[in-house]
């Protein structure tokens, strides 16, 4: 048992998706929650890049003595969480696109995956498209400045919904019955994606699994807090505090949001 809070980073407020999940699944866990918006978006940067400021990440919430740490961004997961398993002792989550669920339940056989550049090009989301796709079409489409307009808090506006009706509209002619969603921003598109998609087309996304799996491995660890109240909820963030506190719940949980700068 263990009642040290687990952290979760990303590149910005997407991240909160998956926090959504955990919470709920995890309701008497303490979180720790670091948004690096100042640096949004992680997908067009360099490899090393996206390690620095994932090992930057990592030294804030050990700081703060977290138990385990969930790397909530793709390309945050894809391009650094080897080496941060390799060198850091607390367990790591990371997430993935969930391309095992499509590719197998697609009846097309078209699965549409949209994801960054950092997600897309790096060779973790090749061997998974290897193993998990066999005998599918994998459609890649990089969702180039949705990150940007998500991290502006634009979550309804008509650019929104031009760019990601251009990025969607080639795979549904190409008969995508499932689309991936490959990076944790992109939840907070499925209102609009729910407009352009036809009814046929299945929303995939990891945020219940990366929680299932979260607790999982705390249970495996013996690192369950056994506190039977409900746990609190920092959120730090190095941009803009106004826009992350819009994105979440304003419900009766514990949760405060800073300015940080780091
Ligand atoms: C980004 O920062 O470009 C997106 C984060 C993600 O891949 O989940």
């Amino acid at each position: 048992m263990d009642s040290r809070p687990i952290g979760i980073f990303d590149s910005g407020i997407g991240g909160t998706s998956i926090w959504g999940e955990l919470q709920e699944l995890l309701p008497n866990e303490d979180f720790i929650y670091l948004a690096d918006s100042r640096n949004a978006p992680y997908g067009e940067k360099s490899e090393e890049r996206i390690l620095e400021l994932s090992i930057k990440n990592t030294e804030f919430l050990l700081g703060l003595k977290c138990k385990l740490i969930v790397v909530a961004c793709n390309t945050a997961t894809t391009n650094a969480i080897d080496y941060l398993r390799e060198n850091y002792k607390v367990p790591f989550i990371g997430i993935e696109p969930a391309l095992k669920p499509a590719a197998i339940n697609s009846k097309s056989k078209i699965v549409g995956v949209l994801a960054t550049k950092g997600t897309l090009s790096s060779s973790l989301f090749h061997s998974t498209t290897k193993n998990h796709a066999a005998g599918i079409t994998v459609l890649e489409q990089r969702g180039t400045g949705l990150v940007e307009l998500i991290e502006q808090g634009h979550l309804q506006s008509d650019e929104l919904y031009a760019l990601l009706e251009s990025y969607i509209s080639p795979m549904l002619e190409k008969g995508m019955d499932y689309l991936v969603l490959g990076c944790t921003h992109y939840p907070y598109l499925i209102p609009i994606l729910k407009k352009i998609l036809p009814e046929n087309v299945t929303i995939i996304d990891s945020g219940q699994a990366v929680a299932r799996q979260t607790k999982s491995v705390l249970e495996k660890l013996d690192l369950l807090s056994n506190s039977s109240v409900w746990g609190t909820h920092q959120f730090f963030t190095n941009k803009n505090e106004k826009i992350l506190s819009n994105i979440l719940p304003s419900s009766k949980l514990n949760l405060t949001v800073s300015f940080k700068d780091f």
